[in-house]
């Protein structure tokens, strides 16, 4: 009797333990609200990644690192800036986009000649 009670008390441990596995995946999706971290480099004269990919309703903090000198980034689109960034200190922004389309972002700072060629854009998916 003892034994088959200690057999039950496992089956029933077993069993909870496959209930807490597909609860476990289920809250990840809650989890994956969490913003999405991108980050972006710039250098002369470039961002790196250029086309950013976001999907509408998705939090997103995009990271501004610099690898060489002052940039900016400005998207009017989207409503988005950033003070001018360094190679020792960067910038964010933090947004969630609604309205899919195509927005175009430039470099906000002047840093050199190459500078009205400094764009990227970022591509809001439904
Ligand atoms: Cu980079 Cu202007």
């Amino acid at each position: 009797m003892r034994i088959i009670l200690t057999l039950t008390a496992r089956a029933a441990v077993l069993a909870l333990g496959f209930l807490f596995v597909p609860l476990g995946a289920w809250t990840l999706p809650v989890r994956s609200q969490e913003p999405r971290q991108i980050t972006v480099k710039a250098r002369k004269y470039q961002f790196d990644p250029a086309r950013i990919e976001v999907k509408a309703g998705e939090p997103v903090v995009i990271t501004f690192v610099s690898e060489d000198g002052s940039h900016g980034f400005g998207c009017k689109g989207l409503k988005l800036h950033t003070d001018t960034f360094k190679e020792d200190q960067p910038e964010k922004v933090t947004f969630t986009a609604s309205t899919p389309g195509t927005y175009e972002f430039k470099c906000a700072h002047i840093c050199g000649t190459g500078h009205h060629k400094m764009k990227g854009e970022i591509v809001v998916v439904p």
